[in-house]
């Protein structure tokens, strides 16, 4: 359909249609709505699971080490380090917004936050805890056991108790009115003319055809390497290790560009230092355009606009270990 015919089209519609439609130009990325309140108690103790360092052998590791709050939920490492200073296989992607994805991890084989949770806590490379472990430490504890039975009204803990307390702390992580929300609800004042000549780009360009929707990201499993093949050292091959079908091969969840400012380095081997490299990498791959260094600079500055107002987080006090707690191994 050709824009002139669109009025044509508006003519026909009931009424408070075609006024709904005249309101919101829809445009591709929609904003970031503010986090659903949840379960009070629940976050609460998810948040100092997230933060628990003990529930990894060394008793230094917990969730936050990786995807630290204070820099965006990532470590800003090529690829993460985990038990022993083991060097990790692949980029560690962002907590924020994770609700919004279709699915966890860059081959989306966890299919939701809770099942995504407990995975890091047995992964030999990351915390090198185990389920049964993880309970054991947490029984120990007066405290957690007080707070567990408060929250989900039994006395045993559970290894699917931390995960959804774990989940329902994530589900808060989202972060709303950034400046470009702001722009798309109405402030036209909020974003400069080169970040929306640079939003303009990336429409025009075809980024939204992959990065849309209010995570710009997060909804689909698309191949990295379309126009021209993407060359790594990493071994990582993507959704084809989930499906094992050939044609998933390089497939790679499409990540969030929300908060992309604060994300770096990019891709999932970690291999693009700078969002100009990361911009530069995907007009090439996906696209087939070499991008100039002035519009470059234009889609790195719409992207910096993404960065919304960060989760405020009061550190969690964590109750102390008992003469009963099992103790930290940290160099055996
Ligand atoms: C040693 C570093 C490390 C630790 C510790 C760690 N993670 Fe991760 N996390 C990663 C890496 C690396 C990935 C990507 C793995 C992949 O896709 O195969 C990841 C992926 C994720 C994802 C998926 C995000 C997405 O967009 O797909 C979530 C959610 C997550 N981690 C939450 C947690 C939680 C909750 C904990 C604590 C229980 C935790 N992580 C502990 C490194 C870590
Ligand atoms: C055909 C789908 C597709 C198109 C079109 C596309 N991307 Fe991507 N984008 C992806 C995928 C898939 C990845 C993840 C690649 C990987 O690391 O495996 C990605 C990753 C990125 C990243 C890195 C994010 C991170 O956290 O690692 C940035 C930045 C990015 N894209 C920006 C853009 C821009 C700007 C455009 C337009 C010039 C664009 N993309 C076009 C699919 C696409």
């Amino acid at each position: 359909m050709t824009l002139k015919r669109i009025p044509a089209l508006l003519a026909t519609l009931p009424l408070a249609l075609s006024a709904a439609l005249a309101a919101t130009p829809a445009e591709p990325i929609q904003p970031i709505p503010a986090a659903k309140p949840g379960n009070p108690a629940m976050v609460e103790l998810g948040k100092k699971l997230y933060f628990e360092p003990r529930l990894s052998k060394s008793g230094v590791i917990s969730c936050n080490s990786c995807h630290n709050l204070s820099m965006g939920g990532t470590d800003n490492l090529k690829t993460s380090i985990g038990d022993h200073w083991k060097q990790g296989p692949i980029n560690a992607p962002t907590v924020l917004n994770s609700s919004m994805n279709l699915a966890q991890f860059w081959d989306g084989r966890a299919k939701d936050l809770q099942a995504q949770a407990g995975g890091p806590i047995a992964n030999p490379g990351e915390m090198a805890f185990s389920h049964g472990l993880a309970v054991e430490f947490l029984s120990s504890i007066p405290g957690y056991r007080a707070e567990f039975k408060k929250v989900f009204k039994q006395d045993a803990i559970t290894i699917d108790e931390v995960t959804k307390a774990i989940a329902a702390f994530e589900e808060t992580l989202v972060t709303p009115n950034a400046r470009f929300d702001q722009w798309l609800k109405g402030d036209k004042k909020a974003i400069t003319a080169d970040e929306l000549a640079g939003y303009k780009l990336f429409k025009d360009s075809g980024c939204v055809a992959c990065h849309n929707g209010p995570a710009v990201g997060g909804n689909s499993f698309q191949k990295f390497g379309i126009v021209s093949p993407y060359k790594t050292a990493n071994g990582a091959e993507g959704r084809s290790g989930v499906t094992g079908k050939d044609a998933d091969r390089f497939n790679f969840k499409v990540p969030t560009l929300r908060n992309v400012e604060l994300t770096y380095p990019y891709f999932h081997d970690g291999e693009a230092a700078t969002l100009t490299q990361a911009v530069d990498t995907m007009g090439r791959l996906q696209l087939g355009r070499q991008f100039s260094d002035v519009e470059n600079a234009k889609i790195v500055a719409f992207l910096k606009t993404l960065t919304g107002e960060q989760p405020h987080i009061t550190l969690p006090i964590l109750p102390p270990s008992t003469d009963a707690t099992p103790r930290p191994h940290p160099f055996d």
